[in-house]
């Protein structure tokens, strides 16, 4: 064998050479251990500026996706998934030391793995992602006790259910950026059977906790996870900029879960809400923007927002609904390959006078209704003001909304738009829709004082208060019954 190096050179040579190499060895060691020292304290150094508990990050796991240049596992601040551990001060502790990460660095990322986490209510900070292992569960500790009240929303006055404060949500965020909540599908669950039990006995003096609740926030992400039995509405992104909710699964009894809401998006701009399923208590989605002369004085709209491809079962509720809380105004909204079933309500905007402000430009596309009892509405008497304190002359403005490709089977009422003499529900279009009605009885496209138009052909047939344009949108019959009234709500 042919050394490539020293094939020329002198055995005698090679001899010293090898002895020089040897000599060299121990200096050598001995400073590859000073490197070492040096190299590890340094790091040691830098952690403990990062990481107050003076515990080492663990190394990545590899069920863990790398979101953040830095990662830290709940089991390492004393997290202990046995369904019985209480360890909210271990998310408190895993969070504090994301804080200290900070957004130059990236921030951090907090694995959850498999296991229950029982935990009370705990805040997130900035540039933090949430991951949950496919057997992740957080549960949320079903003793009120536990649970911190918190000031009411402002654009509500009021606790919602009760005056005075509320029960925070058991995960929540105030004035933060940069927030993901992912996994793959790790669940958070809420236990709510013991506060829907308490609610329904009148038991709870301050209005029940959502589930999962950002409020003045922005670049908000929350995906491939599943939410279920929420106390109160689920998902509540409030006054928040930037956010996207993907690919995730909310779940509720759809019977005997008083308000589980989905999603309510409040106040919020720049909201896309997509490719998810939802089954739950109350609406499916619920837009809102604050109630009565509180959301009037916050004045704080909905808009900019993408509603896509969710299938949706609310069976006492609806599917997707604007309001009844929209003080601070919803326009530019966009629905779109939505599938409601085996559910009371379809797509809805509902209001009241009081509400003041304006639900406008709203664009429904491709609905499809599977067993649903209204597929359509339009509702402008949903009186529930917070107190005697609102101005009833507070008519809020409804126009400018269009239907097109609206399908579906099983249906009792197509369609009810009830506006009123007084909240005039005005613009309204309606092209391609094809409706099967279960039951065929008259009074399935109810009207009230609405005005707009249908482009072509429709069924079922639309109310008289509508004028009647061809596919090429040529006037083919002027209404001039607007103010006619057909609503019955005994169907
Ligand atoms: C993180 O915690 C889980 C338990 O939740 C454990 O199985 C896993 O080994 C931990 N990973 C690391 C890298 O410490
Ligand atoms: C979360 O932060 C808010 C605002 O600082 C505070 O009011 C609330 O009590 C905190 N919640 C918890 C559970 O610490
Ligand atoms: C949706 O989330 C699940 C986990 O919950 C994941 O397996 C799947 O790949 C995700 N789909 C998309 C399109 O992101
Ligand atoms: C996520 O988990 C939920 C609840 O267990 C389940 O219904 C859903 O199908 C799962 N999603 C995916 C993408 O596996
Ligand atoms: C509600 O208030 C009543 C009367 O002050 C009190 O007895 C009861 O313990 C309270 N219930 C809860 C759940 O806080
Ligand atoms: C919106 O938030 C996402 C993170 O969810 C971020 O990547 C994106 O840059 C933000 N968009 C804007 C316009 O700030
Ligand atoms: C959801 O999970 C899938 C599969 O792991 C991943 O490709 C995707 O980026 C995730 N989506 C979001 C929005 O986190
Ligand atoms: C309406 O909202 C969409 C997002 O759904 C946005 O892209 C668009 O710019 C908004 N239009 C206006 C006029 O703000
Ligand atoms: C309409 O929505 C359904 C989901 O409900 C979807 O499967 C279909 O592709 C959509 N059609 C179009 C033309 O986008
Ligand atoms: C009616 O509403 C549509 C959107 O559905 C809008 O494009 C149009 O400008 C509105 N027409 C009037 C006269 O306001
Ligand atoms: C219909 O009602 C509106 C609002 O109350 C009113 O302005 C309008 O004059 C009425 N139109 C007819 C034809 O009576």
């Amino acid at each position: 064998m042919v050394d490539p190096l020293n094939s020329s050179s002198p055995s005698m040579w090679r001899f010293h050479h090898r002895r020089w190499i040897h000599a060299l060895f121990l200096p050598y060691k001995a400073l590859v251990t000073v490197l070492w020292i040096v190299g590890f304290t340094s790091l040691f150094v830098w952690q403990r500026n990062i990481f107050i508990f003076g515990r080492r990050p663990p190394i990545p796991c590899g069920s863990f996706p790398r979101l953040r240049p830095l990662a830290f596992n709940l089991t390492d601040f004393g997290g202990v998934g046995d369904g019985f551990t209480i360890n909210t001060e271990a998310f408190e502790k895993a969070v504090l030391a994301i804080s200290k990460v900070g957004g130059k660095r990236g921030g951090g990322q907090l694995n959850v793995g498999a296991g229950r986490w029982l935990t009370a209510p705990f805040n997130l900070t900035s540039h933090m992602t949430l991951f949950l292992a496919q057997d992740a569960v957080i549960l949320g500790i079903d003793d009120e006790k536990y649970w911190p009240l918190m000031p009411p929303m402002p654009s509500y006055g009021y606790g919602r259910e009760h005056p005075g404060p509320r029960y925070g949500s058991l995960i929540h965020g105030q004035n933060l950026k940069d927030v993901v909540i992912t996994g793959h599908n790790g669940t958070i669950n809420g236990q709510g059977q013991a506060w829907w039990k308490k609610f329904r006995q009148k038991l709870l003096n301050h209005t029940r906790g959502p589930l999962v609740q950002i409020m003045w926030s922005r670049d908000i992400l929350i995906s491939n996870i599943t939410l279920r039995d929420s106390p109160f509405w689920t998902l509540h992104p409030y006054d928040c900029k930037n956010v996207t909710i993907r690919n995730m699964t909310i779940l509720a009894p759809i019977f005997e879960a008083p308000n589980t809401d989905g999603i309510d998006p409040d106040s919020c701009e720049d909201v896309i809400i997509e490719d998810s399923y939802l089954s739950v208590g109350d609406d499916g989605v619920a837009i809102k923007s604050g109630w009565d002369q509180y959301g009037v004085a916050y004045g704080k709209p909905s808009k900019n927002i993408l509603i896509r491809n969710l299938v949706i079962r609310s069976m006492v509720s609806g599917g997707i609904s604007i309001g009844s809380e929209m003080s601070g105004g919803v326009s530019n909204v966009t629905i779109e390959n939505i599938l409601v079933w085996d559910s009371r309500r379809g797509v809805r905007i509902k209001t009241a006078a009081g509400r003041g402000a304006y639900v406008k430009d709203i664009k429904y596309r491709n609905l499809t209704f599977e067993n649903v009892r209204v597929g359509i509405i339009i509702k402008t008497d949903y009186n529930e003001p917070p107190d005697t304190g609102f101005n009833p002359e507070a008519f809020p403005v409804i126009r400018d909304i269009s239907y097109e490709s609206i399908h579906g089977e099983g249906v009792r009422v197509a369609v009810r738009l009830q506006g009123s003499a007084d909240i005039f529900v005005r613009n309204v279009s309606f092209r391609d829709m094809s409706v099967g009605i279960r039951d065929k009885k008259k009074h399935i496209f109810q009207c009230s004082y609405v005005q707009g138009k249908v482009i072509g052909s429709i069924f079922p047939a639309p109310c008289v208060n509508l004028d009647l344009y061809d596919e090429k949108g040529v006037l083919v019959k002027k209404s001039g019954s607007e103010n006619a009234s057909d609503i019955d709500y005994d169907i």
